[in-house]
C-alpha cells in the first residue's frame, strides 16, 4: 500500500463518510473494541487485502498493542492530523496493515474541535476530512474508538459507512447499548455538527463470552431477544486466555491459534467483505 507524498484535504462540507471505513464503537470500556479492530485488520491481511488501522482513542491501546513492532519512536499522531491539519505518514506494521497512531494528547481534540476556526463549523466531520486522502489507497479503514460517546467517537461514526458494536456478555449494563444506538441515530440526523445519514450498524458483536457460564448465556439470549429483530447479531467471540498472550507478543490472536484465525476470517468475510450471510 503506497500513500501519496502530497496530501490534499477536502473542505469539511465536501467530506462525506468513507465507503470502505468501519468504526468499532461502544462507550462501555473493556468490551473488546481494540481486539476486534486488530483481529479484523489481521483477517483482512490474511485475505491479501490492505487495512489502514486508525487509533481514535487517547488511551492509544491499539498503538501500544504494536509496541514490539515499532522500529522508531512515534513522532506524529492523530492529534497532528486532526487538530493541526498536518498530513502524517501511516506506520507500516506489515505488508498489508498500516497504522495511524494515537497519543494521549488526542483527548484535547474533544474541546478543540468545537472551538477551532478550522473545525468548529462541522465538528463531527474532522476525521472524515482527514481520512479522505488516505481512503483511496487502502481496501479497508478500521477505526478503533475510545470508551465514550464523545466528539472523537462521533467523528468516527461520521467518517464511517458502517459501525460494529461489541457487547460483552460478561457484564452488560442496561443502558450502554441503548445509549450507543441512540448516538448512532443522532449522528445520522445531526445536520448542525455534520451528520452521516449513510451510517449503518453492521452488527452487534457479543464478546468475552464464556459458553459454560449460565449468566453469560442468559445475557446472550437477552441480546438476541431485545435486538435480534432490528440488528444482525454475530455469533460471540469466546473468552480465551490466548488473547492476552497475543497482546504480550504484539500479534493478532489468529497467528497463535488456527481456530481463532478461522473465527475472525469468517467474521471478516461476512461482516467486512460481505461475501456471505451469517449462519442463523
Ligand atoms: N475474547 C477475549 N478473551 C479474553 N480476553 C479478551 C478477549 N477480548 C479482549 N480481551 C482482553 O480484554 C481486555 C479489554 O479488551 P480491549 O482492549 O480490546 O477492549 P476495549 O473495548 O478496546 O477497551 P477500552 O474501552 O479500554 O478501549 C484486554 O486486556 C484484552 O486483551
Ligand atoms: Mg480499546
Amino acid at each position: 500500500m503506497q500513500f501519496p507524498e502530497e496530501i490534499h484535504f477536502p473542505s469539511l462540507q465536501d467530506a462525506p463518510a468513507l465507503e470502505n471505513a468501519y468504526s468499532i464503537a461502544m462507550q462501555k470500556g473493556g468490551v473488546g473494541k481494540t481486539v476486534t479492530a486488530i483481529c479484523v485488520a489481521a483477517a483482512v491481511a490474511r485475505a491479501g487485502r490492505t487495512t489502514l488501522l486508525v487509533d481514535m482513542d487517547p488511551q492509544a491501546s491499539a498503538t501500544i498493542y504494536f509496541k514490539y513492532l515499532l522500529k522508531a519512536p512515534i513522532t506524529e499522531s492523530m492529534y497532528n492530523l486532526l487538530v493541526e491539519g498536518k498530513p502524517i505518514k501511516p506506520i507500516k506494521l506489515g505488508r498489508y496493515v498500516s497504522l495511524l497512531p494515537a497519543h494521549v494528547d488526542l483527548a484535547a481534540a474533544n474541546q478543540l474541535f468545537a472551538a477551532l476556526p478550522t473545525t468548529r463549523e462541522l465538528p463531527n466531520r474532522v476525521l472524515a476530512r482527514a481520512l479522505a486522502p488516505y481512503a483511496p489507497h487502502v481496501d479497508y479503514i478500521i477505526i478503533d474508538c475510545p470508551p465514550s460517546l464523545d466528539l472523537l467517537t462521533k467523528n468516527a461514526l461520521t467518517a464511517a459507512r458502517y459501525v460494529i458494536i461489541p457487547v460483552s456478555t460478561e457484564e452488560m449494563s442496561e443502558d450502554a447499548l441503548p445509549n450507543m444506538l441512540n448516538t448512532v441515530q443522532d449522528v445520522r440526523r445531526d445536520l448542525r455538527n455534520g451528520n452521516n445519514p449513510t451510517l449503518e450498524v453492521r452488527c452487534l458483536l457479543p464478546t468475552l463470552h464464556s459458553a459454560r457460564e449460565r449468566e453469560a448465556n442468559s445475557t446472550l439470549a437477552r441480546i438476541h431477544e431485545e435486538y435480534g429483530k432490528d440488528y444482525c447479531i454475530y455469533p460471540p467471540v469466546l473468552r480465551k486466555t490466548k488473547y492476552k498472550k497475543a497482546v504480550s507478543q504484539s500479534v493478532d490472536v489468529g497467528s497463535l491459534d488456527p481456530e481463532l484465525a478461522g473465527y475472525w476470517n469468517e467474521f471478516t468475510a461476512t461482516m467486512i467483505f460481505q461475501e456471505s450471510q451469517v449462519a442463523p
